[in-house]
Protein backbone atom coordinates (compact mmCIF):
# COMPACT_ATOMS: atom_id res chain seq x y z
CA UNK A 1 0.00 0.00 0.00
CA UNK A 2 1.53 3.33 -1.08
CA UNK A 3 -0.30 7.10 0.34
CA UNK A 4 -0.09 9.76 -2.32
CA UNK A 5 -1.12 13.17 -1.18
CA UNK A 6 -4.01 14.83 -3.00
CA UNK A 7 -3.23 18.60 -2.75
CA UNK A 8 -1.02 21.10 -4.96
CA UNK A 9 -0.02 22.85 -1.77
CA UNK A 10 3.79 23.00 -2.00
CA UNK A 11 4.12 23.57 1.98
CA UNK A 12 2.28 20.54 2.76
CA UNK A 13 3.84 18.19 -0.25
CA UNK A 14 7.12 19.27 1.40
CA UNK A 15 5.70 17.88 4.76
CA UNK A 16 4.62 14.98 3.96
CA UNK A 17 7.54 13.72 1.90
CA UNK A 18 9.55 15.09 4.95
CA UNK A 19 7.74 12.26 6.98
CA UNK A 20 8.93 9.40 4.40
CA UNK A 21 5.68 8.18 4.46
CA UNK A 22 4.24 9.81 1.55
CA UNK A 23 5.51 8.59 -2.18
CA UNK A 24 3.24 10.09 -4.61
CA UNK A 25 0.97 12.89 -5.36
CA UNK A 26 -2.28 13.79 -7.41
CA UNK A 27 -3.46 17.28 -8.19
CA UNK A 28 -6.16 17.80 -10.80
CA UNK A 29 -7.18 21.30 -12.12
CA UNK A 30 -9.74 22.53 -9.29
CA UNK A 31 -6.99 21.97 -6.52
CA UNK A 32 -4.26 23.99 -8.92
CA UNK A 33 -6.45 26.63 -9.02
CA UNK A 34 -7.33 27.08 -5.55
CA UNK A 35 -3.23 27.04 -5.37
CA UNK A 36 -2.83 30.02 -7.66
CA UNK A 37 -0.16 28.21 -9.67
CA UNK A 38 -0.53 29.86 -12.82
CA UNK A 39 2.77 28.82 -14.29
CA UNK A 40 1.44 25.07 -14.04
CA UNK A 41 3.87 23.92 -16.46
CA UNK A 42 6.71 25.54 -13.83
CA UNK A 43 4.63 24.07 -10.93
CA UNK A 44 4.65 20.57 -12.53
CA UNK A 45 8.60 20.66 -12.81
CA UNK A 46 8.63 21.81 -9.48
CA UNK A 47 6.93 19.00 -7.85
CA UNK A 48 8.69 16.48 -10.63
CA UNK A 49 11.77 17.63 -8.42
CA UNK A 50 10.60 17.22 -5.11
CA UNK A 51 8.18 13.80 -4.99
CA UNK A 52 10.19 10.82 -4.75
CA UNK A 53 7.43 9.18 -7.19
CA UNK A 54 4.72 9.92 -9.29
CA UNK A 55 3.45 13.35 -9.97
CA UNK A 56 -0.05 13.31 -11.21
CA UNK A 57 -1.13 16.10 -13.48
CA UNK A 58 -4.01 16.12 -15.11
CA UNK A 59 -4.92 17.13 -19.30
CA UNK A 60 -7.52 19.59 -19.59
CA UNK A 61 -8.65 19.25 -23.31
CA UNK A 62 -11.65 17.55 -23.90
CA UNK A 63 -10.90 15.52 -27.08
CA UNK A 64 -8.09 12.51 -27.03
CA UNK A 65 -6.11 14.18 -29.59
CA UNK A 66 -5.52 17.59 -27.72
CA UNK A 67 -5.37 15.20 -24.42
CA UNK A 68 -2.39 13.63 -26.32
CA UNK A 69 -0.74 16.72 -26.90
CA UNK A 70 -0.90 17.87 -23.28
CA UNK A 71 0.40 14.80 -21.96
CA UNK A 72 3.37 14.52 -24.18
CA UNK A 73 4.69 17.87 -23.04
CA UNK A 74 3.59 17.46 -19.79
CA UNK A 75 5.58 14.17 -19.40
CA UNK A 76 8.68 15.89 -20.67
CA UNK A 77 8.49 17.96 -17.30
CA UNK A 78 9.90 15.01 -15.58
CA UNK A 79 10.70 11.23 -16.06
CA UNK A 80 8.07 10.60 -12.79
CA UNK A 81 5.34 11.88 -14.17
CA UNK A 82 1.96 10.35 -14.58
CA UNK A 83 -0.98 11.85 -16.83
CA UNK A 84 -4.10 11.93 -15.67
CA UNK A 85 -6.96 11.56 -18.16
CA UNK A 86 -10.92 11.99 -17.50
CA UNK A 87 -12.85 8.83 -17.75
CA UNK A 88 -14.96 8.57 -21.30
CA UNK A 89 -14.33 7.91 -24.88
CA UNK A 90 -11.93 10.29 -25.71
CA UNK A 91 -10.11 9.54 -22.19
CA UNK A 92 -9.79 5.70 -23.45
CA UNK A 93 -8.15 6.93 -26.64
CA UNK A 94 -5.91 8.92 -25.35
CA UNK A 95 -4.99 6.47 -22.51
CA UNK A 96 -4.04 3.73 -25.77
CA UNK A 97 -2.32 6.32 -27.64
CA UNK A 98 -0.23 7.20 -24.51
CA UNK A 99 0.42 4.01 -23.46
CA UNK A 100 1.71 3.02 -26.67
CA UNK A 101 3.95 5.91 -26.39
CA UNK A 102 4.81 4.63 -22.91
CA UNK A 103 3.93 7.24 -21.02
CA UNK A 104 2.05 6.03 -17.71
CA UNK A 105 -1.45 6.83 -17.40
CA UNK A 106 -4.18 7.40 -14.38
CA UNK A 107 -7.87 7.27 -15.39
CA UNK A 108 -9.42 9.80 -13.28
CA UNK A 109 -13.13 10.52 -12.12
CA UNK A 110 -14.08 6.45 -12.18
CA UNK A 111 -17.11 5.86 -10.61
CA UNK A 112 -17.63 2.48 -10.90
CA UNK A 113 -15.76 -1.07 -11.63
CA UNK A 114 -16.69 -1.56 -15.18
CA UNK A 115 -15.22 1.95 -15.89
CA UNK A 116 -12.18 1.05 -14.35
CA UNK A 117 -12.22 -2.13 -16.39
CA UNK A 118 -12.36 -0.09 -19.37
CA UNK A 119 -9.51 2.00 -18.10
CA UNK A 120 -7.32 -0.47 -17.49
CA UNK A 121 -8.16 -2.38 -20.61
CA UNK A 122 -7.06 0.95 -22.82
CA UNK A 123 -3.55 0.36 -21.00
CA UNK A 124 -3.75 3.09 -17.98
CA UNK A 125 -1.09 2.51 -15.64
CA UNK A 126 -3.62 3.65 -12.86
CA UNK A 127 -7.07 4.11 -12.37
CA UNK A 128 -8.49 6.20 -9.89
CA UNK A 129 -12.47 5.29 -8.18
CA UNK A 130 -13.58 8.77 -6.28
CA UNK A 131 -15.37 6.97 -3.00
CA UNK A 132 -16.04 9.74 -1.25
CA UNK A 133 -17.80 11.54 -3.74
CA UNK A 134 -19.91 8.37 -4.56
CA UNK A 135 -20.41 8.46 -0.70
CA UNK A 136 -21.67 11.67 -0.78
CA UNK A 137 -24.40 10.79 -3.23
CA UNK A 138 -25.57 7.76 -1.39
CA UNK A 139 -23.67 5.42 -2.39
CA UNK A 140 -21.22 2.51 -1.14
CA UNK A 141 -17.61 4.21 -2.66
CA UNK A 142 -15.81 1.85 -0.61
CA UNK A 143 -17.83 -1.09 -2.69
CA UNK A 144 -16.20 0.52 -6.22
CA UNK A 145 -12.80 0.08 -4.77
CA UNK A 146 -13.36 -3.52 -3.28
CA UNK A 147 -15.17 -4.59 -6.96
CA UNK A 148 -12.57 -2.92 -8.62
CA UNK A 149 -9.03 -5.20 -6.79
CA UNK A 150 -11.44 -8.41 -7.06
CA UNK A 151 -11.95 -7.75 -10.90
CA UNK A 152 -8.59 -7.10 -11.74
CA UNK A 153 -7.25 -9.97 -9.65
CA UNK A 154 -9.48 -12.36 -11.01
CA UNK A 155 -7.87 -11.39 -14.79
CA UNK A 156 -4.80 -10.44 -14.06
CA UNK A 157 -5.16 -6.65 -14.92
CA UNK A 158 -1.84 -4.94 -13.88
CA UNK A 159 -3.36 -1.26 -13.09
CA UNK A 160 -2.72 -0.35 -9.89
CA UNK A 161 -6.12 0.65 -8.17
CA UNK A 162 -5.51 4.37 -6.64
CA UNK A 163 -8.67 5.32 -4.36
CA UNK A 164 -9.11 8.61 -4.88
CA UNK A 165 -11.28 11.66 -3.05
CA UNK A 166 -10.86 9.83 0.54
CA UNK A 167 -12.14 12.05 3.05
CA UNK A 168 -10.81 10.68 6.35
CA UNK A 169 -8.89 8.14 8.05
CA UNK A 170 -11.40 5.51 8.12
CA UNK A 171 -11.65 5.55 4.34
CA UNK A 172 -7.62 5.26 4.05
CA UNK A 173 -7.59 2.12 6.52
CA UNK A 174 -11.07 0.56 4.44
CA UNK A 175 -8.90 1.42 0.78
CA UNK A 176 -6.05 -0.93 2.80
CA UNK A 177 -8.05 -3.85 3.37
CA UNK A 178 -9.96 -3.62 0.07
CA UNK A 179 -6.24 -4.10 -1.75
CA UNK A 180 -6.17 -0.93 -2.63
CA UNK A 181 -2.37 -0.25 -4.09
CA UNK A 182 -2.66 3.38 -3.26
CA UNK A 183 -4.97 5.90 -1.33
CA UNK A 184 -4.40 9.79 -2.33
CA UNK A 185 -5.76 11.93 0.40
CA UNK A 186 -5.53 15.50 1.47
CA UNK A 187 -2.51 16.77 3.75
CA UNK A 188 -5.58 16.89 6.50
CA UNK A 189 -6.32 12.96 6.39
CA UNK A 190 -2.13 12.41 6.27
CA UNK A 191 -2.10 14.13 9.40
CA UNK A 192 -5.11 12.92 11.64
CA UNK A 193 -3.62 9.10 10.52
CA UNK A 194 -0.69 10.11 12.70
CA UNK A 195 -2.69 11.06 15.49
CA UNK A 196 -3.99 8.92 18.81
CA UNK A 197 -5.12 10.72 21.72
CA UNK A 198 -3.23 7.49 23.88
CA UNK A 199 -0.43 8.31 21.79
CA UNK A 200 -0.33 11.73 23.13
CA UNK A 201 -0.91 11.00 26.33
CA UNK A 202 1.48 7.99 26.49
CA UNK A 203 3.69 10.17 25.39
CA UNK A 204 3.27 12.79 27.91
CA UNK A 205 3.28 10.29 30.64
CA UNK A 206 6.93 9.33 29.60
CA UNK A 207 7.88 12.69 29.89
CA UNK A 208 6.47 13.49 33.28
CA UNK A 209 7.92 10.28 34.80
CA UNK A 210 10.94 11.23 33.52
CA UNK A 211 10.96 14.78 34.98
CA UNK A 212 10.46 13.52 38.39
CA UNK A 213 13.32 10.84 37.82
CA UNK A 214 15.49 14.17 37.16
CA UNK A 215 14.25 15.89 40.10
CA UNK A 216 14.69 13.12 42.26
CA UNK A 217 18.01 12.31 41.94
CA UNK A 218 20.66 13.62 44.58
CA UNK A 219 22.41 16.94 44.70
CA UNK A 220 26.28 16.50 43.34
CA UNK A 221 28.83 16.41 46.44
CA UNK A 222 32.62 17.28 46.73
CA UNK A 223 34.49 17.74 44.46
CA UNK A 224 31.56 18.27 41.46
CA UNK A 225 29.70 20.38 44.17
CA UNK A 226 32.33 22.91 44.46
CA UNK A 227 32.96 22.77 40.78
CA UNK A 228 29.09 23.57 40.35
CA UNK A 229 29.11 26.63 42.46
CA UNK A 230 32.09 28.04 40.43
CA UNK A 231 30.44 27.83 37.05
CA UNK A 232 27.14 29.68 38.49
O1 LIG B 1 -7.80 14.27 -7.08
C1 LIG B 1 -8.97 13.57 -7.21
C2 LIG B 1 -9.83 13.39 -6.00
O2 LIG B 1 -9.10 12.82 -4.97
C3 LIG B 1 -10.72 14.54 -5.61
O3 LIG B 1 -11.22 14.44 -4.33
O4 LIG B 1 -12.32 15.46 -2.38
O5 LIG B 1 -12.48 16.59 -4.61
O6 LIG B 1 -13.73 14.49 -4.16
P1 LIG B 1 -12.50 15.30 -3.84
Amino acid sequence: MRLFLDTANLDEIREGVSWGVVSGVTTNPSLVAKEGHADFHGFIRTLAGLVPGPVNAEVVATEAEGMVREARALAALGENVVIKVPMGKEGLKATRALREEGIPVNVTLAFSPNQALLASLAGATYVSPFLGRLDDVGHDGMQVVRDTVEIFSLYGLDTYVLAASIRHPLHVTEAALAGADIATMPFKVLEQMLRHPLTDLGLERFLDDWRSLEQARPAPVGRDARRGARRS
